[in-house]
């Protein structure tokens, strides 16, 4: 039976690519080590943490002693770092926690696989080390074109300037050493347990309880939005078949202008929520520093190199999450308590 280490499972993409492994794939034990910041959430394995597939280890991809012990202790065929501080918006305040979890941890990781994979004078056959990147490394476009694997990084916040950096240790790591790795760079996800500090669930969030929706700047920016379980199978493609050393852009070709996204999602809360909600919520405030005007990735790699394709259409998509929201307002009650008040007020009041 293969061992995977998934590093950040309790997050949003982390939790639903071990449902979507653990659904679809019977001979594989999952470690998932997740320290439970604010963003990790065991709730997002609930039905699925058995402790026999899916084993939780609670630890911090920054302590190199807890890295190098669950090395010692598992024979980890295969690595999946999910874990990071995932928001642009949060690293702006604090751009070196930043720098050491989606730097220093992903160094860490790479030093425990070069370590304990090792064998002779390369690695054992058959492990892999695949680093979860994501488009923001490449900067923004201007108004045609996308960005293909051999675009220049070019980073406009201290997340995405974190995200390029362990890109480029990755890279080292395997052209100076040989370690087996791969990265995936995807655009912006959408779908079931995202935290509401991001788009879709903060106005969801902030619609159904008729709450103003914050808009940064005009809201003519451009993302290119995936259903994450598209994402999920394309994480799970390149794992099985993608080439060492290879990066791999993963993109939806759903192109949405932010105020589009946002006149979606109030559509939906005022047709099935409430029906008080409407585009009179839109309040457009100060725009983020270094906005990424458009961002898109060409696909075209993974696609005819391994055959993934996005299934789920934009509209289906949406549906599904924002049906996933309505029917658990348990959970998004308690991603909204405690100190996310805090954070909200602090990121949005006066603003
Ligand atoms: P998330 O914020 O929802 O989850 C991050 C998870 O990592 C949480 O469970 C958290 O507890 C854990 N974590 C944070 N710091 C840790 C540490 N030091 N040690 C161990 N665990 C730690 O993030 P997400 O949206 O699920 O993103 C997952 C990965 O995918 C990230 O690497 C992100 O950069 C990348 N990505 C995200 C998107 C997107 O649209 N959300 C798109 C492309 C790439
Ligand atoms: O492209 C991939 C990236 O997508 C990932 O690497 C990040 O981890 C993920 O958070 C996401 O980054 P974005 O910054 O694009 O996501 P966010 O949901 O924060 O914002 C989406 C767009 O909406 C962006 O242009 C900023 C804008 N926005 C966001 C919020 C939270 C607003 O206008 N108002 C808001 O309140």
């Amino acid at each position: 039976m293969k061992t995977i280490l998934v590093t950040g499972g309790c997050g949003f993409i982390g939790s639903n690519f071990i449902r979507y492994t653990l659904a679809a794939e019977s001979g594989m034990r999952i470690v998932n080590f997740d320290a439970l910041t604010y963003a990790g959430n065991l709730e997002n394995l609930k039905g699925v943490l058995d402790g026999q597939r899916l084993i939780f280890v609670r630890g911090d991809i920054r302590d190199k002693t807890a890295v190098s012990g669950l090395f010692n202790k598992y024979d980890f065929d295969c690595v999946i770092n999910f874990a990071a501080e995932s928001h642009v918006d949060r690293s702006f305040a604090d751009p070196e926690l930043f720098c050491q979890t989606n730097v220093g941890g992903v160094v860490n990781l790479l030093n425990a696989a070069k370590e304990f994979w090792r064998e002779g004078k390369g690695f054992k056959a058959g492990k892999r080390f695949l680093q979860i990147s994501t488009d923001e490394v490449y900067g923004s476009l201007g108004k045609e074109g996308s960005f293909s694997e051999n675009s220049p990084l070019d980073p406009h916040s201290p997340y995405s300037a974190g995200k390029a950096s362990a890109d480029l240790f990755v890279k080292a790591y395997f052209d100076t050493y040989g370690l087996p790795c791969l990265i995936t760079r995807c655009s912006n996800n959408f779908g079931p347990r995202q935290f509401p500090e991001k788009l879709i669930p903060l106005v969801f969030n902030n619609a159904c309880a008729l709450r103003p929706v914050p808009i940064y700047g005009d809201g003519l920016q451009v993302r290119d939005w995936l259903y994450v379980s598209d994402h999920c199978a394309a994480i799970e493609a390149v794992l099985a078949k993608g080439g060492l050393g290879q990066v791999y852009n993963i993109g939806g070709h759903n192109e949405k202008t932010n105020l589009e996204i946002v006149r979606a999602v109030i559509g939906y809360v005022g047709q099935n929520i409430n029906p008080k909600a409407g585009d009179n919520l839109i309040t457009h405030v100060a725009d983020r520093p270094g906005h990424d005007r458009r961002c898109a990735v060409d696909s075209a790699k993974i696609q005819s190199e391994l055959g993934w394709r996005p299934q789920t259409t934009f509209e289906k998509g949406l549906a599904a999450t924002l049906d996933w929201y309505k029917n658990n307002p348990e959970w998004l009650k308690n991603a909204t308590s405690g100190k996310y008040k805090a954070y909200y007020e602090k990121m949005y009041l006066n603003r």
